[in-house]
């Protein structure tokens, strides 16, 4: 229930507002994003990369509403590509369609990402596509097709297992050769169309997990989920499959200690670094899969009150 409604306030523009504002918030919302700038998110590329981590950047934005915003995302991923390069950062960068005006003009979106996929062909680099709600799923994966001849081995997308047709598109990505991150799914969605129960969400993503570790192309395995690492990590092993033939990635700020120790067992760990204002419907996504993280909040706002009284 708690899920559902952090959920649904997610899409609430009008929280988004007043909670921006809100100091409180902005710190807890620095837990889970890099900074507001271009340069705080090279920053913690270049501190996860001290220590054998990778990172994706994302520059945070959404279902925007007008086409300037949606051209100042794209300026700000080729602006973030150059400086990857220039400075020999080990780190690709993560985007959303809607972000760059999907919902404006399939057109407009698509020449928006044609010129941040030919900046990072030039440059030797990787764009992953999130994926969004189901609303966007079939778009999504259409766009990503047509793209695929022309930018195959510099563009990726996401599966989310909590959806029922997932298995579907994992086949079809493979038969592909096509890069696909695996995760279980952050959006509400009906029961008609997405397993309710996280069993089965987590049944579904062990089994697609395993398809893209034995046939897929450099999977990315994107989840914090211990039992699922160590169910990948045995699977792998088993079938011969080199730790090098794929990767781990994690949300930045999120089980710290385990990314660590991923990479220090000689495994490929890849950190999404969200960065940028719009934070809002990231953090509550966060929140909604960790409810606990509220408390978390909260505490925080006791002892500061106590220390200032
Ligand atoms: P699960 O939710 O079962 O959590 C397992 C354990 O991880 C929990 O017990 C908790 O300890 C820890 N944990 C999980 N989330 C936490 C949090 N926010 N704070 C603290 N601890 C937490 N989704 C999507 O729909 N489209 C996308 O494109 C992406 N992209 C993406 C990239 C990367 C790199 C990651 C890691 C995740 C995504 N996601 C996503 C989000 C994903 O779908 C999912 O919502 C979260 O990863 C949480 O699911 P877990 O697999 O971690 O498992």
């Amino acid at each position: 229930m708690l899920r559902t409604g952090l959920l649904w306030l997610s899409e609430r523009p009008a929280m988004s507002r007043l909670l921006r504002r809100n100091g409180l918030a902005r710190r807890f919302a620095a837990r889970f994003v890099a900074g507001d700038t271009v340069e705080s998110a090279v920053e913690a590329a270049r501190q996860l990369n001290r220590t054998g981590i990778t990172a994706t950047l994302d520059f945070l934005g959404e279902s925007i509403a007008r086409e300037p915003e949606a051209v100042q995302a794209r300026e700000t991923y080729l602006q973030l590509l150059d400086r990857i390069a220039r400075e020999g950062v080990q780190a690709n960068v993560s985007l959303k369609l809607t972000q760059l005006g999907f919902d404006l003009a399939a057109d407009f979106c698509v020449a928006n990402m044609t010129a941040i996929l030919d900046r990072a062909k030039a440059l030797e680099n990787f764009v992953r596509i999130d994926m969004e709600s189901s609303a966007y799923t079939q778009r999504t994966l259409d766009l990503f097709l047509s793209l695929f001849d022309r930018y195959g081995r510099h563009c990726g997308v996401v599966i989310q297992s909590c959806l029922r047709r997932s298995e579907a598109d994992v086949e079809r990505l493979i038969a592909l050769g096509a890069r696909v991150r695996l995760c279980k799914g952050a959006y509400l969605e009906p029961p008609e169309i997405a397993f309710p129960a996280k069993s089965d969400v987590d049944r579904n993503y062990v089994r697609l997990m395993e398809r893209l570790l034995a046939r897929g192309n450099y999977p990315a395995l994107a989840t914090h989920d211990v039992a699922i690492i160590e169910r990948a990590k045995r699977f792998a092993a088993e079938q011969g499959i080199a730790p090098s033939r794929f990767e781990f990635q994690m949300l930045y700020g999120v089980r710290r200690d385990l990314q660590a120790a991923l990479r220090r067992q000689g495994y490929n760990v890849r950190v999404y670094v969200p960065f940028g204002t719009q934070w809002y419907p990231y953090l509550m996504r966060r929140l909604a899969e960790r409810p606990a993280n509220i408390a978390f909040i909260l505490g925080n706002l006791l002892r500061e009150a106590a220390h200032r009284s």
